[in-house]
């Protein structure tokens, strides 16, 4: 039998008080007792109260109230009636309803106004899952904190971002929105993204509270059909969907966490006890407070889990949903559900504080207009040097995806064709939320091939979307019109190499936005064989907001760029990568299927009793298309090249040193993510052909070489149960490092638990 060394979570049962610091000024204690006092004062109406959110009128992310409503919504905050607004924002407009709620109200509780700030908020970054390719740590908390300082320098105090849903589904609109399929960079990158948002001290006037989201699994949405049924596994709640809300929380203290629409085991994520009490409250000792996502809690009738509106609300607060997000069945309800004894005083009480304790931690109660500076929020807003980072952020999320016959960099003197609706489109770079950032305001391709100097010459091709969409429209996509074609053949012909821009707009992807052709929209397809035809020298920039279907364009092309959408700076830090000037260095956050029909195709698979390939057709495999993806999860090409050697694992106690050397072979400096990733051969419960484990992104000079540790421990060895239980099994493991998840250098240990 085998020795089974359990780790049931011990470190999960520290209080979060414990690790509560990173974010707050004040004392615990002294917010605790603040708390304490003003809740002790509080009447019943005005408690519930606290635990209503409503949205501001004229908002775009989701069914619209109308004046009426907004009428009912003031007199609500000046009785003292509601805890928060969302989708409020600029100075003026929330001292206007802030003055309402500190002045008139009867114990002048301040609001708190969140929105969902995702990808910057004035100045646009990369779309998440385009900033994720990255794999810059630093980067990527640096573009949350400003975004942070820009949004609060409007008034805001809190985002719902950042988005922690793992997704293995590209036909699912808001893959864009998060880090991609794997659970180890997930959690590392919300952990990055909390901290940037939050800041050292949450009190400060520039740092907001974070909302981790869509606890939980929302990112498994049958078919990728947005807000559709999930149905997984516990191993695979614990083990993928899991990792980095835990990782936000007790990690980065994220101080809010949002529910989910969907079900998880058939129970919806707003009504689910054993989410919200037994595992974040409870297991993890969160003390912040959970937000339900759009109207969840109503919601809960049409999943058949509620009869009516009074019971969704019973079930929410019960279940440990602190704050409802403009449905109002805790408006309607709640009071009459305590007054019978339906919910008992101790819950919404508990709720209460857990709402006043954020609200504390932001200074709000020192001051309520904290956030609220003219001065500031004219100053922040034209910050150029917030753009230079978006430029580099945006630099750095780019991904080569092909470069056979070296097409790129582009070299002085070469006649460029530029073509494609997206090369002019200063509007799509902008990603699907970009908050405050003003439309048509990114610098397109072909502006920033004018102020770099390339000789080029630009047609359009076809015109990608018919209007203009708006944040909750449909894209009416253009199927028809070829009329741009033969211009653009001409240029093609014309010039030395050709740059065709190509994918989505931005409001292809995003909430509500699923999929199931991932091929490029309308006649976009046809363009680039027509164009391909007339110029085989043709690179093509990929700008989307998930993982396309490319495998045309990889039998057919040398060279493929994938460019996301990738904020205001979008243009300049294409146009760097295209020119050498920046050498690209990311790496897919999210593997790239062959066909649709794969999907979902991800690295960190099982290996099924069936893998290996045999003359017959009994073993795992599709009879028309290959199992692997055309693009894996980790890959992404550099204009330079690299070596890996001397791999070794030495035991240290209880942990593995792995040891791993990189060259770089080329002729140029560029950056490389070391990638280590392990196998566990054999457990009491099945494990991934590959786990990410470590990663490490390096600079090396042309001929430089570097030796690179890691250490894989218990945390990065063990694995959880379907029972949730965390264990550390002892046997043999593998280790591969690379540049990508497919890498081959490996070395194997026999590992035994202390
Ligand atoms: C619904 C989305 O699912 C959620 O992510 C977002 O924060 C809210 N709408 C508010 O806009």
């Amino acid at each position: 039998m085998r020795a089974i060394l359990r780790l049931l979570c011990a470190a999960t049962l520290i209080g979060s008080l414990a690790n509560a610091g990173s974010a707050m000024a004040e004392e615990p204690t002294a917010i605790e007792s603040r708390v304490e006092s003003l809740l002790a004062q509080m009447t019943l109406e005005e408690k519930i109260g606290q635990l209503i959110q409503l949205s501001n009128v004229g908002d775009t992310t989701g069914p619209l109230p109308d004046d009426e409503a907004r009428r009912r919504n003031m007199e609500l905050v000046k009785a003292g009636l509601i805890g928060s607004m969302l989708n409020v924002v600029g100075v003026e407009e929330v001292r206007i309803v802030q003055d309402y709620a500190v002045n008139n109200s009867r114990l002048g509780i301040p609001l708190i106004f969140g929105f969902d700030v995702v990808h910057g908020h004035k100045t646009s970054f990369p779309i998440p899952l385009g900033e994720a390719a990255s794999w810059d740590l630093e980067l990527i908390e640096e573009s949350a904190r400003i975004a942070a300082t820009e949004a609060a320098a409007q008034g805001l105090n809190w985002t719902f971002a950042p988005m922690a849903d793992i997704s293995r589904d590209p036909r699912w609109g808001r893959v864009m929105e998060g880090a991609g399929e794997d659970p180890y960079l997930g959690a590392e990158i919300a952990v990055a993204r909390v901290r940037g948002f939050q800041g050292r001290d949450l009190s400060r006037p520039d740092t907001i509270a974070a909302t981790v989201k869509h606890f939980a699994g929302y990112g498994f949405s049958e078919s990728g059909r947005d807000y559709n049924t999930v149905d997984f596994s516990s191993t695979t709640l614990f083990n993928v969907v899991l990792p980095p809300f835990r990782a936000a929380v007790k990690r980065a203290n994220a101080r809010t966490v949002m529910n989910a629409f969907n079900i998880v085991n058939g129970i919806p994520s707003t009504g689910n006890t054993f989410l919200q009490r037994e595992i974040l409250k409870g297991e993890w000792g969160f003390d912040g407070f959970v937000v339900s996502d759009w109207a969840s809690g109503l919601e809960m009738i049409n999943h058949g889990f509620a009869a009516d509106e009074h019971e969704a609300a019973r079930l929410a607060m019960q279940a440990g949903s602190d704050m409802d997000m403009e449905s109002s069945i805790y408006l309607e309800h709640l009071q009459d559900l305590v007054e019978n004894g339906d919910v008992s005083l101790e819950l919404i009480d508990d709720a209460v504080r857990r709402i006043l304790r954020v609200k504390y931690e932001l200074g709000l109660f020192d001051d309520p207009y904290r956030y609220l500076d003219e001065g500031r929020e004219a100053a922040v807003l034209l910050s150029l040097e917030n753009l230079a980072a978006a430029r580099k952020v945006a630099e750095r999320s780019i991904v080569l995806l092909k470069n056979d016959d070296h097409l790129l960099p582009l070299k002085g003197g070469e006649k460029v064709a530029l073509i494609g609706a997206l090369a002019a489109d200063e509007d799509s770079p902008l990603g699907n939320w970009r908050a405050m950032s003003e439309a048509d305001s990114a610098v397109s391709v072909v502006d920033a091939f004018e102020a770099a100097g390339i000789d080029f010459t630009y047609a359009e091709g076809a015109v990608l979307e018919i209007g203009s969409a708006g944040f909750p429209d449909p894209v009416v996509v253009n199927a028809e019109d070829r009329s741009g074609f033969s211009e653009a053949v001409a240029a093609a012909r014309g010039a030395d190499k050709v740059v065709i821009v190509l994918g989505e707009d931005a409001r292809q992807s995003g909430e509500g936005r699923s999929r199931t052709r991932l091929g490029f929209p309308g006649v976009q397809q046809e363009l680039l064989e027509a164009v391909t035809e007339a110029n085989p020298n043709t690179i093509l920039v990929v700008m989307s907001g998930r993982p396309l279907v490319l495998s045309w364009a990889d039998e057919n092309l040398p060279t493929i760029v994938q460019a996301w959408h990738l904020g205001s700076e979008s243009g300049h830090a294409l146009t760097n990568v295209l020119i050498g000037k920046y050498n690209p260095s990311g790496k897919l956050p999210m593997s790239f299927p062959r066909s649709v029909g794969q999907v979902p195709v991800y690295y960190n698979h099982f290996n099924t009793g069936r893998p290996d390939e045999i003359p017959d057709v009994f073993w795992s495999h599709f009879t028309d298309e290959k199992n692997t993806p055309l693009y894996p999860f980790g890959h992404g090409l550099s204009y330079t090249s690299f070596a890996y050697s001397d791999l070794s694992a030495v035991p240290e106690g209880e942990i593995y040193s792995v040891e791993v050397t990189v060259a770089n072979t080329g002729q140029v400096a560029g950056e490389e993510v070391v990638q280590l990733y392990i196998r566990d051969r054999a457990a009491s419960v099945v494990r991934p052909v590959r786990e990410l484990k470590g990663f490490q992104k390096i600079l090396l000079q042309p001929g430089e070489r570097k030796a690179l540790r890691f250490s894989l421990g218990p945390d990065e060895l063990g694995f959880y149960n379907g029972d949730g239980e965390f264990l550390v099994e002892p046997g043999m493991f593998d280790i591969f490092v690379g540049g990508v998840s497919t890498a081959e250098l490996s070395t194997s240990f026999s590992y035994e638990p202390r």
